[in-house]
């Protein structure tokens, strides 16, 4: 199985991941939690360069920094994993590219799909959980953590761009994504949500 979480600045993929994994590790599940950027060696530092405010990277560099990133991942731990018996639990994947490099960055929605595609090898999730925030509770939520980064100082019109291209995303791959509306519920109730989705997805 392999899930992962998409979503805005702030809408707690990160804590929502986590948890996943604790909880299907109850049930017997081993599981591996990862993601991107920075879920490989060479990942780490493709990560700092994308995120460090001083970077000044061009958006095609940007999504091809991304894409090898992807890459290295995809051969060296997600596929061992999944080959291994494990359930991988990825914090962002394919989505945030389209989201964030077409919806946030404007390029062009075929260039990213073709790289998407290769440095995915054709891999796709069987459940993508989109936790849906508006830019303005997200940008709050992640700025109470300190440390924005390059992506988090981009202007709210940016944020407003990819969120409503992850809707978009969700409203053409209704059977791979799952929306979850974390603008004002408790951690426990968006935790309960997802492992109802699940469960309808996959059985108990
Ligand atoms: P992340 O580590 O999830 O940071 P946060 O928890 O603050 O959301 O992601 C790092 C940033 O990278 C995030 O702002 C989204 C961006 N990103 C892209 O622009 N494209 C991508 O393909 C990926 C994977 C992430």
């Amino acid at each position: 199985m392999f899930i992962t979480f998409e979503g805005p600045e702030g809408c707690g993929k990160s804590t929502h991941a986590k948890r996943l994994k604790a909880h299907l590790e109850g049930k017997g599940e081993r599981v591996l939690l990862t993601c991107e950027p920075g879920g490989t060696q060479a990942g780490k530092e493709i990560r700092e360069l994308l995120l460090k405010p001083e970077s000044v990277l061009d958006e095609t560099t940007e999504v091809y920094l991304f894409a090898a990133d992807r890459s290295e991942h995809v051969s060296k731990v997600i596929r061992p994993a999944l080959a291994e018996g494990k359930t991988v639990v990825c914090d962002r994947f394919l989505d945030s590219t389209l989201a964030y490099q077409v919806g946030g960055r404007g390029l062009p929605e075929d260039l990213v799909r073709y790289l998407n595609m290769i440095s995915s090898k054709g891999l796709i999730p069987d459940l993508t959980f989109l936790l849906d925030v508006t830019p303005e509770t997200g940008l709050r939520r992640a700025a109470e953590k300190g440390g924005a980064d390059r992506f988090e100082r981009e202007a709210l019109e940016f944020h407003r761009r990819v969120r409503e291209y992850y809707r978009r995303l969700a409203r053409d791959n209704q059977a791979r994504i799952a929306v979850i509306d974390t603008e004002d519920k408790t951690i426990e109730a968006v935790q309960d949500l997802i492992r109802e989705k699940l469960s309808e997805k996959f059985g108990d």
